[in-house]
């Protein structure tokens, strides 16, 4: 089909819930995608920070194609040597003793909620979680409950039980840890959906002090930062502090649906057999796909890759920044996770477009911010592609 026939039959049988590109898709291959008309797109949304390794990895694709040959979906009723792998490999890299796997981000958070009411059920009869206002956390009620306000209309009554509170500010965590029902604080590391927001540095530290004061859990959403985003595996090891549940989804699986939540020994113990479940979370595609992934990351050195190319690219778009005052308010980023941000969504949706169409694909997020998220093994070359283009659209806009 071409482009433009994919896009009216979208029309026709696709419940309208997203805000599309008018482009369909076809063909992936390490930086890169093609559309169904053969033009070639650089990919700096990567499915929303899910192909970190790139399009169509060969190790993924192994990974994935020889699994589909041996085994592809069994019952969690049976243990699966993948499964057990991956989770070894997760908790040997992390801080955690302990992962339960599943299918998606909101899935994987909806499970973390579920894991601190019932540790907070043990520990005082406490179940209410602190969250940060403008967060996103997923789509599905738990989740929902927990995230941003404008994704919530039309959906109440939500889950009873959440304190939202401004990102960013202790003072009002503080406040919210006095009710002695509260059973966990419920962060992203950096805000990705509300546009990049990156906390000032101690933010986490000062959290999980309180935290710990109050002994209550920390949880960390990093189904978007996490997997190497930041240059690091995950992004709580920039801060020196651990948190007791951390979320991942997105790029676990590098293309194929795969979340998780990772705790520690004294929170999971409180989930015993039949508390929690999911036909099919750990499903061994997924968990091949996963292996391929965190392998990849490790042995190609791509943590150190993301972190240099984040520092080069915030050093570009510093630059665009200062040659146009009148148009960029701000630039920003952790490893390679960064947004431009503009002095009014007028300009931002027209940087967005104009760098769309001239092959760089980038989201528009709250309004004003350019979001990029190029691939991990993205390097000097595809971000001096990417400058090129950003640097055109805005001599663009700026002479319009
Ligand atoms: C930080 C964060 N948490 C949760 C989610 C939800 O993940 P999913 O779309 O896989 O349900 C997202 C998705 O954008 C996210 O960025």
């Amino acid at each position: 089909m071409s482009s433009e026939e994919t896009i009216a039959e979208s029309g026709e049988y696709l419940m309208n819930t997203y805000g599309r590109y008018p482009i369909a898709l076809a063909r992936g291959k390490g930086c890169r995608v093609w559309d169904e008309d053969g033009k070639e797109y650089l990919d700096f949304i990567t499915g929303i920070a899910v192909n970190n390794l790139g399009h169509c990895h060969p190790n993924i694709v192994r990974a994935v194609t020889g699994q589909c040959k041996t085994l592809m979906q069994v019952s969690n009723l049976f243990h699966v040597e993948k499964q057990a792998e991956l989770a070894r490999l997760l908790v040997e890299n992390s801080f955690a003793d302990k992962v339960f796997f599943c299918n998606s981000g909101t899935e994987a958070n909806e499970g973390a909620i579920k894991l601190a009411r019932k540790w907070g059920g043990a520990n005082g009869g406490r179940y209410k979680i602190v969250h940060a206002r403008d967060s996103f956390h997923g789509r599905t009620l738990g989740a929902l409950s927990a995230t941003n306000k404008k994704y919530q209309a039309g959906f109440k009554p939500l889950l009873p039980g959440f304190k939202a509170v401004p990102y960013g500010k202790i003072e009002p965590i503080e406040k919210a840890l006095s009710d002695e029902k509260v059973c966990a604080v419920l962060l992203e590391p950096i805000q990705g959906e509300n546009g990049v927001v990156i906390p000032y540095e101690n933010y986490l530290r000062d959290v999980r002090r309180l935290t710990r004061k109050k002994k209550v859990l920390l949880m960390l959403d990093e189904i978007q930062v996490g997997m190497g985003r930041t240059g690091k595996l995950f992004a709580y090891e920039h801060y020196g502090i651990e948190p007791d549940i951390m979320t991942l989804a997105k790029a676990l699986g590098g293309g194929i649906p795969c979340g998780a939540f990772l705790a520690t020994d004294r929170v999971a113990r409180h989930f015993t057999p039949g508390v929690h479940g999911t036909t099919l979370g750990g499903n061994p595609i997924a968990m091949s796909a996963g292996l391929a992934v965190i392998r990849t990351i490790m042995e190609d050195g791509l943590l150190d890759r993301a972190a240099s190319s984040g520092a080069y690219f915030l050093e570009r778009l510093a630059a665009i920044k200062e040659a146009h005052p009148g148009l960029v308010k701000d630039v920003r980023g952790k490893g390679l996770i960064l947004g431009v941000e503009f002095k009014s969504p007028g300009i931002a949706k027209d940087a967005v477009s104009r760098a769309v169409g001239k092959g760089l694909l980038t989201i528009l997020t709250e309004q004003r911010v350019m979001r990029l998220l190029p691939p991990l093994i993205a390097g000097e070359k595809e971000i001096d592609e990417a400058i090129e283009i950003i640097g055109e659209t805005l001599g663009e806009a700026g002479n319009a």
